[in-house]
């Protein structure tokens, strides 16, 4: 267990993730009634991005930074996407971007008093450090264990609304990022057949598109044709910031199953401007879809 999230806080791949969690948890608070909140990969929940692993790695800076630059010229469909991510950036940050939210501590800033947070992480370390971060928020419980193994004692909530995000490490080399692939489709099936009505944000790195492919595809047969969900419930949002190959990571995205209403709307919004904001060369590109429309 190599993988040390620093290194890519606030990276691209990051900022489409972040992005839509926190249109989620926007929609996810137009109504009163108390929800849950499930990371099964929580990793530290606040990034330093003068540390040194962000200073060895500097990702963040053609991710976060760039969008921390440009924001302020943006058309104002594109900041009322942004709105509920950069808010609690910048309630983090005064003038000088340096601390970056991970997914616990985005949450936990935009949810209420009444929700919950339950958080998994198996490295001790990084677990430690999560926990620094999170404080006494008497909303998070945190468990420094296997959140794949741990997901189906958590569903349903009792709160019976929520969001599930499952970003697993897709470490280097491709037996661990296929087995990353294959537990996360595992899970997800699972996931959804006991509790078919929770919103799922799934993240995963385009690295081969045909790999990606097949995921998109299996996923939406499990859940489609075995689990009986919509078609129509299944949205995908992809960024690729270069023509996708070998290499530094190209591409990446979410699958979120059952999209809070208007998070696909805000997305359309937001994405020709990230692409074009994020672009590192020739073949940058983007795409929101249900998969009904993908068919
Ligand atoms: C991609 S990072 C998480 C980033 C975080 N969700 C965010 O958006 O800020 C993946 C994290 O999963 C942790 N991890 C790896 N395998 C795990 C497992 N089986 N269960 C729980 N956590 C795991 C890693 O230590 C790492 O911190």
């Amino acid at each position: 267990m190599n993988y040390r999230h620093a290194f890519h806080a606030g990276n691209f791949a990051d900022v489409v993730k972040h992005v839509a969690l926190a249109l989620s948890f926007d929609r996810l608070n137009v109504k009163d009634t108390p929800y849950r909140y499930i990371d099964t990969h929580a990793g530290i929940g606040l990034y330093d991005l003068a540390g040194d692993e962000a200073e060895r790695s500097p990702e963040w800076q053609d991710g976060v930074g760039r969008v921390w630059s440009a924001e302020r010229g943006a058309p104002e469909a594109v900041r009322a996407a942004l709105a509920p991510w950069l808010n609690v950036i910048r309630r983090l940050n005064s003038g000088v971007l340096q601390h970056y939210p991970g997914s616990p501590v985005l949450a936990a800033e935009i949810m209420r008093k009444g929700d919950t947070l339950r958080l998994c992480e198996l490295h001790p370390e990084s677990a430690d450090l999560l926990r620094e971060a999170m404080g006494r928020d008497k909303r998070v419980k945190i468990e420094e264990r296997d959140g794949f193994e741990a997901l189906p004692a958590y569903l349903p909530p009792p709160e019976r609304r929520g969001l599930v995000l499952i970003d697993p490490p897709f470490e280097a080399g491709t037996s661990e990022r296929k087995r990353d692939f294959d537990w996360m489709l595992k899970a997800a099936v699972k996931a959804v057949k006991r509790w078919p009505v929770g919103t799922y944000v799934f993240w995963r790195p385009i690295k081969d598109v045909d790999a990606v492919r097949d995921f998109d595809g299996e996923l939406a047969d499990g859940l489609i044709e075995n689990g009986g969900l919509a078609a129509e419930k299944l949205l995908v949002a992809d960024l690729w910031v270069r023509k996708i190959g070998p290499g530094p990571l190209s591409g990446a995205g979410v699958v979120i199953v059952n999209p809070p209403f208007g998070v696909a709307e805000h997305l359309q919004a937001v994405m020709p401007w990230l692409c074009e904001l994020m672009s590192q060369g020739d073949g940058a590109g983007w795409r929101v879809e249900r998969v009904a429309e993908a068919g």
